[in-house]
């Protein structure tokens, strides 16, 4: 059963009422500038964007999204303790239906359009999505996907050497179903926008 825990953080003062034990994460590399030995994908080196707009409160966010972990697990962890720390802490969500992919989709484009299945998808070209409403507004964007094999990569999955189990047989840690930009056509089949869907490694 996959879970989908999507957590924004933005900064928060409130603790985890129901704080469960922290799983053990092993780092995924051993510095921001650093490659993993265990992620698959070059690495491009970091977009150039300046902030091109200047926010209220602040000028870029990032949206952390966790798969297959409970929030209370993932919440108390010494790094999202410490996040959450530092400003607001939110904790009501929903999701639009099961299982992931329409989740993920709905979360891009606002609208699920009837998915009930981890199927390949693309949806075409004339649905817009949140990335219309940031480029109307010069605000520059990327997705960083954790074991993609390249960046700008379509395909449905794919499998690297397994790092938790090295006996096992390879894993699939990536899986497109996780990667909604690249589900809409609008981002796929632009060769600008595309150029932002990068490996976690950039
Ligand atoms: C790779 O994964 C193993 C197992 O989780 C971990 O012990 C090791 O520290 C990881 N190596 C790197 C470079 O992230
Ligand atoms: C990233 O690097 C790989 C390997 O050097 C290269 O094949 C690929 O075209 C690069 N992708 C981008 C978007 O620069
Ligand atoms: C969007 O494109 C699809 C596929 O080409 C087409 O079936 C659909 O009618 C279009 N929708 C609108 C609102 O233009």
């Amino acid at each position: 059963m996959s879970r989908l825990a999507t957590v924004l953080l933005l900064a928060s003062s409130v603790r985890l009422a129901a704080a469960a034990t922290a799983q053990i994460f092993a780092p995924a590399s051993k510095g921001p500038l650093v490659q993993s030995a265990n992620y698959t994908s070059f690495s491009n080196s970091t977009l150039k964007d300046r902030p091109t707009c200047k926010g209220k409160a602040f000028n870029r966010i990032i949206q952390v999204w966790l798969e297959n972990t409970d929030f209370a697990t993932a919440a108390s962890t010494p790094i999202f303790e410490a996040l959450a720390e530092q400003g607001i802490l939110l904790t009501n969500y929903n999701a639009v239906t099961h299982p992931s992919e329409p989740n993920y989709v709905a979360a891009i484009g606002g609208e699920f359009f009837g998915m009930h299945d981890d199927n390949m998808y693309h949806i075409p070209s004339n649905i817009s999505t949140v990335v219309d409403l940031l480029e109307d507004k010069g605000v520059t964007w990327a997705t960083y996907q954790e074991n993609m094999p390249t960046d700008e990569f379509y395909g449905f999955n794919y499998n690297a050497k397994n790092y938790i189990t090295p006996a096992a047989a390879d894993y699939p840690y990536y899986v497109r179903k996780h990667n909604p930009l690249i589900i809409y056509d609008a981002v796929s089949q632009d060769p600008k926008r595309v150029k932002r869907v990068r490996t976690f490694n950039d």
